[in-house]
């Protein structure tokens, strides 16, 4: 028998993002849920590292304006430029909010929040490095994930964890709800309310070299893909360069931004030749190709397919000394300011960061595309901002789109916490003079049996088989460099696993109670639709931008491609039903005129 729960806003997501929004929806004065398929303090957010970006000016000058500016240039000129304006200006009161909810930020001398460098800060529209990173100390978005649920829990806010949502409900061409599964006893229940906000994260797991935890899966961008919604840029998923060796755990940003280097075969300090002003703190686009192309020209360490980076005091020393800076690090500031990392090295890699080089590869790490978004978390549907009435995006699964080509460092964070409390306000703004649409007959029905199928599913093949196909042409096919050829190959693979997924799928747990064999199974159909989704996109765009980069179409086109991409399925349904047939479409959603990069960057309205 469903189970039916009524609430005003219900997010689905617990992350930073889900939480913020949590947060404000409840004190708009609306009775919210948060329904997650970990317990809360589990999510993904909780993994992010090394800081989040605000021009607090803390240490040295900073501005929004510079902010800004560096979103927009680093995302290679398709972010849209108010979304990046909100970004920067409100990263300020955002970071003194976590402050004032007693977020454990490191501090300075004087006592203000420290900042740090991360790739692509600079002040003065490039000109020079910068501070901006507030951090605690490699853990900072644990930090922000704990100060969070805090928060929720003081104001009230309902939590259903570990309710796995399977399903959006749509009715009278309005959001009106979830369907979720309740893990611990299989049961079916119905989420019914006015506003829906999905803040499901991403989906790394797509690639078999990644820094996301198993439960990055897409969820919520498949789910609502699969009925009707449009995916916006999905060609541009972001490889962070240094991920641990073969595991992909990531190795912050704020590893360089103390100071540390890469490294190559022959001993060189690589970025000097790819990014001569700013070496090891380009953007991560940039540092990510530069490794990949060491590597194809034999500079791997001992010729193999990773490179070092180096934060040992000696290494770090000589080349602060040669920059002509006076300040040095020693190996207790090592310890105090990136301990997470060290243990991650220490334990996995048996390397100790203090006293050996880490050895890193590029690991696939942050989806610049996902579900489309106005700047108030409304989700759209169309290059002409048709809003979905009652449905919902923040955070990674949303594309505002901030982030444009390429995401900066530090910027998820603040993407966070800005679009989450935006979306917050909105939904209770909305769920406020907004009456209950009803649920359409047996909501339900149609995931339900999907579910059914995949429990009692006879097939040859498991689960794993497919994913790590999947996986393993995803990153060699449509990784860091893609071409024409390899990229229709990897969709034709997909196409072929997708196919497998419906009609030779086993799994071995026919039971209700924690069928996590179910849900890998489920979960993998999520990543099999995004993969194909990713591949059609990234088929199309005939042009290299940010971290699409197509080696047959070397340059960017900014005549023909400054746009975004909006990929439909046009047979709406709950579940793969083997090959979409998606209407690609690109449209030039905002005015940005920016066409070269020496131009300085002046914000163009729209309407928000
Ligand atoms: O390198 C890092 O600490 C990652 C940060 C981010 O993805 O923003």
């Amino acid at each position: 028998m469903t189970k039916i729960h009524q609430f005003d806003a219900i997010v689905v997501g617990a992350g930073g993002a889900g939480l913020m929004a949590a947060l404000y929806a409840t004190k708009g004065g609306v009775k919210v849920a948060v329904i997650s398929k970990l317990y809360p303090t589990r999510s993904h957010t909780g993994t992010a590292q090394g800081g989040i970006g605000a021009a607090l000016g803390n240490l040295e000058e900073d501005k929004p304006l510079w902010h800004a500016f560096d979103t927009v240039k680093g995302g290679d000129y398709l972010a849209d430029q108010n979304a990046a304006m909100v970004l920067a200006t409100e990263a300020i009161d955002a970071v003194i909010e976590l402050e004032h909810m007693g977020l454990p930020f490191d501090r300075t001398d004087e006592g203000k929040i420290s900042q740090r460098r991360f790739g692509g800060h600079t002040s003065n529209f490039g000109e020079k490095p910068v501070r901006r990173a507030c951090h605690a100390a490699d853990r900072t978005g644990h930090m922000i994930l704990q100060t969070l649920y805090q928060q929720c829990i003081k104001h009230d806010v309902t939590f259903f964890d570990e309710f796995q949502v399977i399903d959006v409900i749509m009715n009278q061409g309005t959001c009106v709800g979830v369907v979720a599964i309740q893990l611990g006893t299989g049961e079916i229940h119905i989420f019914h309310g006015k506003a829906t906000l999905f803040a499901t994260g991403g989906w790394g797991r797509v690639w078999s070299v990644t820094s996301n935890a198993h439960s990055l899966t897409g969820d919520g961008a498949a789910l609502t893909y699969r009925r009707g919604v449009p995916m916006q840029d999905m060609e541009f998923y972001q490889f962070h360069p240094t991920g641990i060796y073969k595991m992909g755990i990531l190795i912050t940003e704020g590893v360089r931004g103390e100071g540390g280097v890469l490294i190559n075969g022959r001993g060189e300090r690589f970025m000097e030749k790819y990014a001569p002003r700013i070496k090891d703190l380009a953007s991560r686009d940039v540092v990510s190709r530069a490794i990949y192309l060491e590597l194809r020209e034999g500079n791997g360490i001992k010729g193999k397919d990773y490179v070092y980076l180096d934060v040992t005091p000696t290494t770090v020393n000589k080349y602060l000394a040669e920059a002509g800076e006076t300040r040095r690090i020693t190996a207790e500031d090592v310890e105090k300011k990136l301990p997470d990392i060290l243990d991650f090295c220490r334990v996995y890699l048996g390397v100790d960061p203090v006293k050996q080089p880490m050895p890193i590869q590029p690991t696939a790490h942050y989806a610049m595309g996902g579900i489309p978004t106005n700047v108030h978390g409304e989700v759209v549907v169309d290059a002409n901002w048709t809003v979905l009435p009652g449905m919902y995006a923040a955070g990674e699964v949303a594309c505002v789109s901030c982030h444009g080509a390429n995401r900066l460092g530090t910027n998820s964070l603040v993407d966070l916490v800005v679009f989450g409390r935006r979306g917050g306000k909105a939904m209770a703004e909305y769920a406020k003079q907004a009456d209950f649409v009803p649920l359409p007959a047996n909501a339900e029905k149609e995931v339900e049996s999907e579910m059914t199928r995949i429990r009692t599913s006879s097939g040859k093949t498991r689960p794993y088989e497919l994913r790590q196909m999947m996986q393993k042409t995803m990153m060699e096919k449509v990784g860091v460099f893609r071409e024409e050829a390899g990229i229709a190959e990897a969709l034709e693979t997909v196409r072929e696993l997708k196919a497998r997924f419906q009609t030779d799928l086993s799994i071995d747990d026919r039971g209700y109670k924690f069928n996590t064999d179910l849900l890998e199974a489920w979960e993998l159909g999520c990543l099999l639709d995004l993969a194909e989704i990713t591949a059609i996109s990234a088929l199309n765009r005939k042009e290299s931008r940010g971290a699409h980069s197509r080696e047959d179409f070397q340059e960017r086109d900014d005549t023909n491609w400054l746009v975004h991409s909006l990929i439909k399925n046009h047979a709406p349904s709950a579940f793969a039903t083997g090959v979409f047939e998606p209407d690609l479409n690109t449209d030039k959603k905002v005015d940005m005129s920016l066409a070269s990069e020496d131009e300085r960057f002046i914000p163009k309205a729209r309407t928000y």
